[in-house]
């Protein structure tokens, strides 16, 4: 959420040139009216990026990506978009009305407080007796007193001691119970975390939103107990560590990624800070989305073990199919990079780390696994799953040296393992567009297309809102209706519009991606008067038509034929009448 004035961002934008902005950034070259470069959200070589002076956007052919001046900003640095407003701003020289830490209130501040509240007491835990305890095992585990703070490690105690003391604190308990730090029994009210060492865990921006808790004193089931999900602690929109590596992510371009808390925080403690743990071994859509911002190669260095292992696999599928960059360590020896690390030290790690496997290297091991090699049956089978999970490796060469390497090491033809591959790649490619052909359809029927279209003409003039205002007036689908409204709203606030403020606008609407969807979808920027009148007359006609479908209907089942009469009239009437009058 931005608390900056609407108008104060369009001022901001109408005194930046994106053109200026993005060149600073990446090199661009003009052609034409626009100018032209390498989109820099997703792999890419040639120049699919268009910005346009004109109209004050960037978009790219070939991935989609569009936006103004701030998002572009907002994307490439990874920041908040009052962030990117506030960055422009000052590239411009014009200073923010008001600076924005006095803005950062935050929707959720009671309950941001009230964990930040927790974290602090749990941290003070380690002070008491007990603490002492908590204390020991920390050392044991090679934990020093520098990284228990940069991670704020804590300690809960017995019974409710928390519940006890953010009541006298006078919190809500409502608030407590639903960001999952108490339980209501019967007659008594007691703490989810007791006895327990204390991670604190926060969302990609480093605000506290849940824990993770670690048995110390005997071993227990489960060993962690983490926060239960709540609408501040969302697992699949987390990656352990995330706010406090992404500077040293950024700058390395690299990013190791492990299975375990503790694995990330020994990384971490020994000077390796580019490192993020997953909450789980399977990636969201969201936790996909956080590590391309990073824009950084990935290594995957999951656990010694075969759930490790089935885990890169799935992962590394995973991380291919989202055209992230990335190479795997499997470790040896120790059971997880933690032990490792205590066992090998610091440099062993790094060398593991430069010695990174390719995703194929990765499973010409794998597929052997259970595999008797001497046996044809085996062999066959291991060189069809070699061969498959090459089918989406995009690298030519290392295709090429994988098939030499296969023909060589097993006395197989080249000819043969090269045309089969041939075989599986067409067989991928055809489902591809099957896929791609199904879904257009599915998502984009032609009234969507000419309903996109309206509301995009809508969002550059002021022209177009008044044409659909008096010559449509509403569209008959919900989903259309509501950025119409949006559009008109923003109109009705700022007696003018345009594609590249409304873009600032749409950052704070509910229909945000739908509305940059239709930006992304639209080829054709060339708009006129005549075009849109052409698109309205093919929605009014669709409305008439559907009109006097339900008219039919009620003359079926209508029996006096007085009625019927007046019915037929009304159908007759509209038949007649022009489009636009
Ligand atoms: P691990 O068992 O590999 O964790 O589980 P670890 O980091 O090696 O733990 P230590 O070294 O024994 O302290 C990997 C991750 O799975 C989740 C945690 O997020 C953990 O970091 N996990 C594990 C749980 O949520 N609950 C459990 O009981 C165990
Ligand atoms: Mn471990």
């Amino acid at each position: 959420m931005t608390f900056i004035a609407q108008d104060e961002i369009n001022r901001i934008r109408s005194n930046a040139s994106i053109v200026d902005v993005i060149s600073s950034y990446i090199p661009l070259t003009q052609k034409g009216k626009n100018y032209f470069g390498v989109c820099p959200f997703h792999e890419d070589h040639s120049p699919s990026m268009s910005v346009s002076e004109e109209k004050q956007i960037y978009k790219c052919f070939s991935c989609g990506a569009t936006g103004n001046v701030f998002t572009f900003v907002e994307n490439y640095l990874n920041l908040s978009f009052a962030e990117s407003v506030e960055l422009i701003a000052s590239k411009v020289g014009i200073s923010l009305s008001t600076p924005l830490q006095k803005k950062k209130e935050s929707k959720f501040k009671e309950e941001y407080a009230l964990m930040d509240f927790t974290l602090k007491l749990y941290q003070n835990n380690l002070n008491t007796e007990e603490g002492q305890k908590a204390i020991a095992y920390l050392k044991k585990r090679g934990l020093l007193e520098d990284t228990i703070k940069d991670f704020s490690i804590g300690l809960s105690l017995d019974k409710n001691m928390l519940y006890t003391i953010l009541r006298k604190k006078e919190y809500s308990e409502k608030t407590m119970e639903d960001l999952g730090l108490i339980n209501k029994g019967k007659e008594d009210v007691y703490d989810v975390f007791q006895n327990r060492i204390m991670f604190p865990i926060h969302n990609l921006e480093g605000q506290v939103v849940g824990f993770t808790a670690r048995c110390y004193l005997k071993e227990e089931t489960p060993k962690y107990l983490n926060t239960k999900e709540t609408y501040i602690f969302k697992k699949g929109n987390i990656l352990f560590n995330y706010h406090r590596a992404k500077d040293a992510i950024r700058l390395q371009k690299e990013v190791v990624i492990v299975e375990g808390n503790m694995d990330a925080i020994r990384l971490y403690s020994v000077g390796i800070k580019n490192v993020i743990a997953l909450m789980g071994t399977s990636l969201t859509k969201e936790q996909i989305e956080a590590i391309k911002k990073l824009r950084s190669k990935v290594i995957l260095m999951l656990d010694n073990d075969n759930a490790g292992e089935t885990a890169t696999l799935a992962i590394g599928n995973t991380l291919e199919e989202n055209k992230i960059s990335f190479s795997i360590v499997r470790l040896s020896g120790e059971k997880d990079p933690d032990e490792y690390i205590i066992q090998n030290g610091c440099d062993a790690m790094l060398e593991n780390i430069k010695n990174a496997i390719s995703f194929v290297d990765f499973k010409l091991n794998y597929f052997k696994k259970n595999k008797n090699l001497n046996e044809a049956n085996d062999l066959a089978e291991y060189i069809k799953a070699v061969i498959d999970g090459l089918k989406n490796t995009t690298d030519a060469i290392l295709k090429e040296v994988t098939l030499q390497k296969l023909a060589k090491d097993y006395n197989i033809s080249y000819a043969v393992l090269k045309e089969q591959l041939g075989e599986k790649e067409i067989e991928r490619k055809e489902k591809q567009e099957l896929k791609v052909v199904k879904e257009k359809k599915e998502s984009q029927s032609s009234y969507d297309k000419v309903c996109s279209k309206i509301l995009f003409y809508m969002m550059n003039a002021k022209e177009y809102v008044k044409l659909y205002q008096t010559k449509l007036g509403i569209f008959p689908t919900k989903d259309h209706r509501v950025i119409a409204n949006e559009i008109i709203y923003y109109l009705e606030n700022h007696k003018t519009i345009n594609l590249a403020d409304f873009i600032s606008y749409a950052e704070n609407t509910n229909v945000k991606n739908e509305i940059m969807a239709i930006i992304s979808n639209e080829k054709d920027m060339n708009i006129t008067e005549d075009g849109m009148m052409e698109l309205l007359s093919i929605i009014k006609k669709k409305i008439k038509k559907e009109e006097i479908k339900k008219l039919k209907e009620e003359i079926k089942s209508e029996y006096d034929i007085n009625k019927k009469m007046a019915l037929l009239e009304k159908i007759a009437e509209l038949k007649k009448g022009n489009e636009f009058e």
